[in-house]
């Protein structure tokens, strides 16, 4: 417990030099399911959405829509949209005031529960053993559904140890059917590892082509815990829709650089979750399992890594 006292405190520049050691230079995640997620469901999807087995077994989607920001009835709307559109794995949080809209997008959709994947974060004010069951309560109920598939304590802070005991059992009583954590540092999650019989299934962190986390790639790859990106696009901060280095690769595969991006997180084996309040890109950003990025244009991609946070203001 102390000593995940002292390492809440480590920064991201710790993160990376104590992951050092795990640096391998595989460039793709060898991925144990290809499997469509939803390739049961209606036909309603024109680009069944493969999924990735995780750590315990559970099938996610490797495609998702984000939808911090998308509040009321856009946020309804966009979910809507989404799942029409055939997506399946929603992530959402308590910090983003929608779960409401989300789980009213939802049901508008009419696609069975049990045929989507969906996500919430635990925030930190709801952190600690009778806290957290009681976020997570709130959550399925503005959410108004019985279970989530995935929950994912939003940041290290606070009683990190309590959380996650709640977080387990919820997990055993199968109202959780994956439970792992956003924004950690590598000790941190060796910590939680060590200390603990479950072992986080997902890593959520900002990843994109700015800030590639290439060492808590390895890191993660490692210990087995599945990446998921969040800000795919980095909010396309630091002029990322009209890079030039992406813009041309577009170019050469007839393709967006919003489509690059997105199969560039594919082709690493990384769980991205676009946020977009237009259908048009909602319906684009799927549109990314019929070309492959060559050895070239990954190599490529890599050169555009600053190895920084595009967001400094939440550090
Ligand atoms: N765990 C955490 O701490 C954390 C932190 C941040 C985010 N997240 C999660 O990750 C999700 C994604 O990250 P994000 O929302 O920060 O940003 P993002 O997905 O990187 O970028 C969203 C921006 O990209 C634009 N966009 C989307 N598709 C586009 C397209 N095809 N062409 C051009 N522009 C496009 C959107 O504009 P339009 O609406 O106009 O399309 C929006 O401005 C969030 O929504 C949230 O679920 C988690």
């Amino acid at each position: 417990m102390n000593k995940k006292r002292n390492i809440n405190d480590m920064n991201r520049r710790q993160f990376l030099q104590t992951s050092a050691e795990f640096a391998a230079t595989a460039m793709f995640l060898s991925l144990g399911s290809a499997q469509s997620f939803a390739a049961a469901s209606a036909g309603a999807q024109e680009n069944p959405i493969p999924s990735v087995t995780l750590n315990n077994g559970l099938q996610m989607p490797r495609l998702g829509l984000g939808t911090m920001t998308l509040n009321g009835s856009v946020g309804e709307r966009c979910v809507a949209d989404a799942i029409s559109l055939g997506y399946r794995l929603i992530d959402t949080a308590m910090i983003y005031g929608n779960e409401v809209a989300v789980g009213a997008g939802i049901r508008q959709s009419g696609i069975k529960r049990e045929e989507l994947f969906i996500a919430s974060k635990l925030w930190k004010a709801d952190m600690g053993y009778e806290n957290a069951k009681k976020g997570f309560q709130t959550s399925i109920d503005k959410l108004k559904v019985d279970y989530l598939d995935l929950y994912l304590i939003h940041r290290p802070s606070g009683d990190v140890e309590g959380s996650w005991k709640a977080m387990e059992e919820l997990y055993h009583g199968g109202k959780i059917k994956a439970i792992g954590v956003s924004n950690f540092e590598p000790a941190q999650l060796d910590d939680l590892i060590a200390n603990n019989e479950v072992k986080p299934a997902i890593h959520q962190i900002e990843t994109h082509a700015f800030y590639q986390e290439g060492k808590a790639y390895d890191y993660l790859k490692q210990h087995g815990v599945q990446m998921e990106a969040w800000a795919p696009f980095a909010e396309g901060r630091h002029e990322l829709f009209t890079n030039a280095t992406l813009a041309a690769i577009a170019r050469k595969h007839n393709k967006t650089v919003a489509q690059v991006s997105l199969r560039w997180h594919y082709q690493r084996g990384i769980i991205a979750i676009p946020r977009s309040s237009q259908k048009a890109h909602i319906a684009e950003n799927l549109n990314i399992f019929d070309f492959n990025l060559e050895d070239s244009d990954m190599a490529s991609i890599s050169t555009l890594d600053l190895n920084t946070t595009q967001f400094p203001e939440w550090s």
